[in-house]
């Protein structure tokens, strides 16, 4: 019966093959374990790589805000990361009471956080969910939210208004609109 080395004498590349599939194997191993170890890490490791605090964001020239009106503004999340896609979208309505004083609310409900929508005619926010209605201030009027509509920081910045923002506000964690907002 031939062994390994009987077949290496009689072969020298047999040698050759052998060694390049067991890098071939090392190589897929490796490749297989990079794989599977980059998302474990990105799990553990992405709230603390990830930038913690909210962003200043650009909302538009003063002039694109008429007083006494309030208006959905889209905006990216300054904190979206690469692969968002959609989701790396935001938005807040911008209160112009007059001149340079506003009122920059996050469109989520601060029951469920379903979108609420503003109804010029009567001055309300409602939320299609359960039916939480707040003033044009952002007060809680009626129904099941704890509090009122979570408001932004912002600022006047050479002519525009700059906004700050981020993360979802929740009743843990306001964020920056922790010393703003209203409560019930
Ligand atoms: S989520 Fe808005 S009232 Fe429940």
């Amino acid at each position: 019966m031939n062994t390994a080395s009987d077949d290496q004498q009689a072969n020298p590349n047999a040698t050759t093959r052998r060694t390049f599939m067991e890098w071939c194997s090392w190589l897929i191993l490796g490749v297989g374990s990079v794989a599977t170890a980059i998302p474990i890490l990105g799990f553990f490791l992405g709230p603390v790589i990830k930038p913690k605090s909210d962003e200043w964001v650009d909302f538009g020239p003063l002039d694109e805000f008429p007083e006494q009106m309030t208006r959905l503004v889209d905006v990216l999340n300054p904190l979206r990361g690469p692969n968002d896609g959609m989701t790396g979208k935001t938005a807040a309505y911008v209160r112009r009471i007059e001149g340079e004083k506003f009122q920059i609310f996050s469109p989520h409900c601060t029951h469920l956080g379903c979108p609420v929508s503003w109804f010029q005619e009567s001055g309300l926010y409602m939320c299609p969910c359960h039916g939480g209605v707040y003033y044009e201030d952002g007060a809680h009027a009626s129904g099941p939210p704890p509090r009122g509509l979570y408001e932004f920081k912002y600022r006047i910045d050479q002519g525009r208004l700059m906004v700050l923002l981020g993360h979802l506000p929740t009743l843990q964690d306001p964020g920056s609109a922790e010393s703003t907002g209203k409560t019930a």
